[in-house]
């Protein structure tokens, strides 16, 4: 990354209304130079919106966008620095690759374009295939040809909608990584737009969580999945067991909560919640930090540790783990991913077992939100009956 701020991105109070419905509520967020920042939102949350009135594809209803040291509010947007790459790359389909790629050189009226389409094709790794029509590539090659065709304009900043979204799982995982590439060899601010967590945790820096308009949370991906600060981020981006408690005492750097009947340890800095006394929160744990112990072992868990009694209602093995659903007074449906290393064939549905993990693990949110916002609902496929 370099200390030149021309590519920066600056929205400032930017918003959105169609009549009386709000898209994008006022929004303050910059992007620096050479950044991966990747949207990433639930369907209908705003995310496209703000892409375009970057784009200068939308007039903001209120607010300021600002390229490095220019405000580009009013330019349209053949004006601006910025190049959109669409989810139906809209490659046209009677030029070959070469053409596809050259076409905006040509545009501007430039003669010799061989060297730098040669170049842009050599960074997308389509150097073979550029006198092929975009109808004989695959869709991840098609793809590619979309950076290719938006990056010889050489953009400050190059705009991703969805780009990946065409494409099935294996491709779209290769494709990510290739995209990352391709942003740290050209050094260029990308913004990226998903619905996806996974692809915006894979490919950026900076993450924007959206939810109804509004930026929820920001930060890098570790941050946001370590450090959620609503029930949305924590739901949202992976997935978190929360548990009612109420605030019972202070213990040096520690809040002790009461739920259940049994106590739970948080650090008061991993609380994002007031915390009076007799208060409620929401005690957050991932998956992944949990340990499971027969409860007939109960005895050999270390002392220190936040623990919850429950039994197992379902266990799923998946190879690399084995993931479990446990029913405890505390939480109906708790998650809890273990490695598999040392089996221990008592762990079966019907088992009485103790949770447990360490307090540092655990977060804390305010209890005035809804518990379950951000849980993904599935859809039913397509032609398939709810
Ligand atoms: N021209 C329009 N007129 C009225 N409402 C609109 C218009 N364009 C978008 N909206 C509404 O604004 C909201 C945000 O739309 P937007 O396209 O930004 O969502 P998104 O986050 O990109 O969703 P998706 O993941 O489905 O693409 C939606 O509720 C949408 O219905
Ligand atoms: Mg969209």
């Amino acid at each position: 990354m370099t200390n030149d701020s021309s590519g920066d991105v600056r929205l400032s109070g930017i918003s959105k209304t169609y009549g009386a419905f709000t898209a994008v509520h006022p929004l303050d967020l910059t992007v620096p130079q050479g950044s991966f920042f990747a949207l990433l939102g639930a369907s209908g949350c705003g995310k496209t919106t703000t892409l375009r009135m970057i784009a200068g594809l939308e007039e903001p209803s209120s607010g300021t966008v600002f390229l490095g040291d220019q405000e580009v509010t009013n330019l349209p947007p053949y004006k601006r620095p910025v190049n959109t790459v669409f989810q139906s790359y809209a490659l046209f389909p009677h030029l070959d690759i070469f053409e596809n790629v050259a076409f905006g050189l040509r545009r501007r009226g430039i003669k010799s374009v061989k060297k730098q389409v040669e170049d842009m094709l050599e960074l997308v790794q389509l150097g073979e295939q550029a006198r092929k029509k975009p109808h004989q590539l695959s869709g991840g090659q098609q793809q590619r040809v979309a950076v290719a065709r938006a990056l010889i304009n050489h953009p400050k900043v190059l705009l991703l909608d969805e780009p990946l979204g065409a494409l099935d799982l294996k491709l779209r995982r290769q494709m990510q990584l290739e995209l990352k590439r391709i942003q740290t060899e050209v050094g260029i601010t990308f913004i990226h737009v998903t619905h996806d967590q996974e692809e915006a945790m894979t490919m950026a820096d900076t993450v924007a969580v959206m939810n109804a308009g509004r930026v929820e949370q920001l930060g890098s991906p570790a941050d946001l999945y370590e450090n959620p600060n609503t029930t949305f981020v924590a739901n949202f981006l992976g997935t978190s067991n929360l548990i009612e408690a109420a605030v019972d005492s202070k213990s040096g750097d520690d809040i002790v909560l009461q739920a259940g009947g049994g106590k739970l340890v948080l650090p008061q800095a991993r609380c994002s919640a007031p915390t009076a006394t007799g208060g409620k929160v929401l005690v957050g744990i991932r998956p992944e930090k949990i340990s499971l112990t027969h409860a007939d072992d109960a005895g050999e868990i270390p002392e220190g540790r936040n623990r919850i009694t429950g039994k197992i209602a379902d266990s799923s093995f998946i190879g690399v783990s084995t993931q479990y659903v446990i029913d405890s007074a505390v939480c109906p449906e708790f998650e809890v991913y273990s490695q598999n290393i040392d089996r221990d064939a008592r762990l079966t549905p019907g088992a009485d077992v103790v949770l447990h993990w360490s307090p540092a693990h655990t977060f804390g949110l305010d209890a005035a939100q809804d518990i379950d916002a951000g849980v993904e609902t599935v859809e039913p496929e397509e032609g398939v009956a709810a």
